[in-house]
């Protein structure tokens, strides 16, 4: 391996609106990573305050800042020794709160990422953000992208665009009203869409889902650690276990992956002249039917 990095994802059950023990939490995985020389730890999304909101109250008690909070803070305690964090977290910003994604380092906060997706209840409780920010860390380009945010292939094309090798990915995979959950090898469909966005982009992919079950909203486990190439280097984690992947990749193969035949580059090969009157569009093309929601 010419630029390895090791990649680990955490996978367990936050507790709603237990904010210490879920920095508690938080701390005891990335603990582990770093015995395990882990260079980016990816935790899943509100690991800090968990997901299905009650009220107003509820969200807004849970709620932290993302440069200065304490769960930034514990994190980069843990990080002293070169570890990268991505967390999910509930994040005050004055008036209004985002769902984010805060990258930490040794010296503390890096960069914040608000999810631009909003799923379904998360429209009470968050604002959209407005923005797609790649860092450059010691091993690499990281960019990130927060679970819904995957069913929509401009954010992370965006992302490799700007030259992202790694794509972290907090996510809390639910089963919404999908007739299928699981295919036959336990495989999820935010698995497939995250090999698909690999396989698309030529980027690595680590996915941190959780698991358990909050106010009847279970989450489905499957966290998914995918090389550049598009297929899977750790997982996907079992439906329940509480598990820490990880997985050695060579960065070196992004460039090759991008290549896929010496005739072909799969940003050089893209035809955005041919695409733009659809990526632009702000509203689905005329006559487009909008499937009702089955109740
Ligand atoms: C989701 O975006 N957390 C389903």
């Amino acid at each position: 391996m010419s630029r390895p990095v090791r990649i680990a994802v955490a996978q367990y059950a936050p507790t709603i609106g237990y904010v210490d023990a879920n920095r508690v939490a938080a701390v005891q995985w990335a603990e582990r990573a770093a015995a395990e020389k882990v260079d980016l730890l990816v935790l899943p999304e509100l690991a800090s305050s968990g997901y299905v909101f009650a009220s107003e109250s509820e969200a807004a008690a849970s709620a932290e800042d993302a440069e200065h909070g304490e769960l930034v803070d514990a994190l980069t305690a843990v990080c002293a020794d070169g570890l990268h964090c991505v967390v999910g977290i509930n994040e005050a910003d004055g008036a209004v709160r985002h769902n984010s994604a805060v990258v930490i380092g040794p010296q503390g906060h890096i960069a914040t990422y608000r999810k631009l997706h909003l799923f379904n209840d998360e429209k009470s409780w968050f604002e959209p953000g407005g923005e797609l920010p790649v860092v450059d860390l010691p091993f690499g380009r990281v960019g990130m992208v927060i679970c819904f945010d995957l069913w929509f292939p401009e954010a992370a094309r965006a992302l490799a665009l700007a030259g992202a090798e790694i794509i972290a990915v907090p996510t809390n995979w639910v089963a919404s009203f999908r007739r299928q959950v699981y295919d036959a090898a336990g495989y999820c469909l935010g698995d497939i869409v995250a090999m698909a966005t690999a396989g698309q982009n030529g980027v690595v992919m680590a996915c941190a889902d959780r698991v358990g079950v909050e106010r009847e909203v279970r989450f489905l486990g499957c966290s998914i650690i995918v090389g550049s190439d598009g297929w899977p280097v750790q997982g996907p984690a079992g439906h329940e276990e509480e598990v820490l992947l990880v997985a050695d990749v060579d960065l070196d193969g992004v460039a090759l992956a991008r290549r896929r035949t010496p005739r072909n580059d799969l940003f050089g090969d893209r035809r955005p002249d041919s695409y733009n009157a659809v990526v632009i569009s702000a509203s689905p093309p005329a006559g487009a039917v909008t499937t009702p929601i089955p109740s």
